[in-house]
């Protein structure tokens, strides 16, 4: 079973092109072509269709909005639009990130009518880390003279509102700073000092992705330390603050390269084990092996893993190889997990019992099947929208065979027809983030909002309010923050 469900058609491709340009997908495409250009030699086919997409991309986002220019600011581990976070974007781009600060700059201010040539120029300077320059100016000096007149960066905090000013200083009177946009991201996490904490957990886990796969993709073997690290540290939060971390994998971000796929299957593997068990050894392995399922997909040709129709029969061929690629990348490693090797190995296979009635599987393995299936279901692809929850776990019903009914059933219990993180709407018009489940499955508790995206410190919980007028959750709200951050 790939995760590719359900297939896409002719409309939902049309569907997909008719999308408008968003500044979260145009930073998307310049981590995808920041990567790219780590793997690949510049003149690879690959990194010219990222780098022809930035400025496609970039023409039609400056043709519909007024300004003559694209300014993405970066502060304090975030990248910003217009004085707000791109929170989704964000995530995956810590790397990026890091390279500005590393020159000492504020961000990236993109001209209309920048040129492919002049994208690459900027992947290069990006690129060199500690054998580039160190400085802002040195840094606009190399694009200048490598003929690079549309794209230049930006000194500190500058011009994160004003998409067309000339002034390049530091955060005057009357500019936006970048800590007041900061504090409003603090009130859409919810939580304020460990929300933070668990962006820069799953920043750190996306970096260390991006690294193993650059590895992998250049047929080197990986190693899995940081991710060890990582893995704690999603735990520690999944244990703490479980609403944060599951809020935060709810952004939208069509990341090329599934990382952000990953993080959110580990995530939902370790939420879904910590209600099975306490075991933090076993809950480690669960969480690093979820984490793994499809490091193999680093050897999958790009152009199948981005595909954007329906795969021909070939191509579905080619991408099923990437659980023998991740197998075999994780045999490599000399003290990896069986567990790990097991899971990328056949995380796609069909659940069966011996003649005893044993599960052939491990529990890992059928576990993270089961989070792998409901993540790609209910994740916004490129090639289509979110499905709600109660959905999935209607086809994963009728998927015969392909899991272990008893642990879909635990796992329908404790994800809920609510999950946690969701955004609902209640019978009496208020709105709010689920919090916890409880033991009625459509009746969690809810996290109250005073506005949208602003919580309170109120936690409704609807298992205790009966009655016919009761308080019941009325719809599922959609992500907007998401779509637009
Ligand atoms: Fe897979
Ligand atoms: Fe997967």
């Amino acid at each position: 079973m790939c995760e590719r469900v359900p297939h896409t058609t002719a409309l939902e491709h049309e569907e997909q092109e008719a999308r408008p340009a968003t500044v979260p997908a145009f930073v998307d495409e310049l981590v995808v072509a920041l990567t790219n250009a780590r793997i690949y030699q510049p003149d690879h086919p690959r990194v010219l269709r990222s780098l022809s997409s930035l400025s496609d991309q970039l023409k039609d986002l400056l043709r519909q909005s007024t300004r003559s220019s694209l300014i993405i600011g970066a502060a304090e581990d975030y990248l910003f639009h217009e004085g707000q976070p791109l929170l989704g974007a964000s995530l995956s781009a810590l790397r990026l990130i890091k390279s500005l600060e590393a020159l000492g700059s504020g961000g990236i201010r993109f001209a209309e009518g920048a040129s492919s040539e002049e994208f690459l120029n900027l992947v290069y300077v990006l690129g060199r880390g500690t054998r580039g320059p160190s400085r802002v100016d040195d840094a606009n000096q190399v694009l200048f003279d490598r003929g690079c007149r549309r794209i230049h960066f930006l000194n500190p905090y500058a011009e994160l509102v004003d998409g067309d000013g000339a002034a390049h200083g530091g955060t005057g009177p009357g500019q936006a700073s970048p800590w007041g946009a900061l504090h409003d991201l603090d009130s859409l996490l919810d939580v304020e000092q460990s929300a933070k904490s668990v962006t820069e957990v799953y920043q750190h886990t996306v970096a260390d992705l991006q690294e193993i796969t650059i590895r992998a993709a250049r047929g080197h073997t990986v190693s899995l330390d940081n991710s060890q690290g990582d893995v704690e540290e999603l735990l520690k939060s999944i244990v703490h603050s479980g609403q944060a971390l599951l809020n935060l994998c709810r952004y939208e971000n069509y990341d090329a390269f599934t990382f952000g796929h990953s993080i959110r299957v580990c995530s939902l593997a370790l939420y879904f084990a910590s209600q099975l068990t306490e075991n933090k050894e076993l809950l480690q392995r669960i969480g690093m092996a979820a984490l793994m399922h499809d490091v193999g997909k680093a050897r999958v040709p790009f152009e199948v893993l981005h595909a954007k129709g329906r795969l021909t029969q070939e191509e579905r061929a080619i991408m099923s190889s990437h659980t023998e690629h991740g197998g075999r990348i994780l045999l490599e490693i000399a003290d990896s997990d069986p567990a790990t090797v097991a899971v990328a190995f056949g995380h796609h296979d069909r659940f069966g019992v011996d003649d005893l009635g044993t599960p052939k599987q491990s529990i890992v393995t059928r576990l993270t099947k089961i989070c792998d299936v409901y993540e790609a279901l209910t994740a916004v692809r490129p090639y289509k929208d979110r499905m709600s929850p109660i959905r999935a776990y209607r086809i994963m019903l009728t998927m015969d065979g392909a899991f272990d009914r008893g642990l879909l059933r635990r796992f329908m219990e404790i994800n809920g027809v609510y999950p946690v993180g969701c955004r609902v709407e209640l019978s009496d018009g208020r709105s709010g983030r689920v919090a916890k489940q409880t033991r009625v499955l459509t009746r969690p508790q809810v996290q109250l909002e005073s506005a949208p995206f602003c919580p309170t410190e109120e936690v409704l919980d609807l298992s205790r309010l009966r009655g016919p007028d009761a308080v019941h959750v009325e719809q599922l709200l959609p992500e907007t923050v998401g779509k637009t951050l």
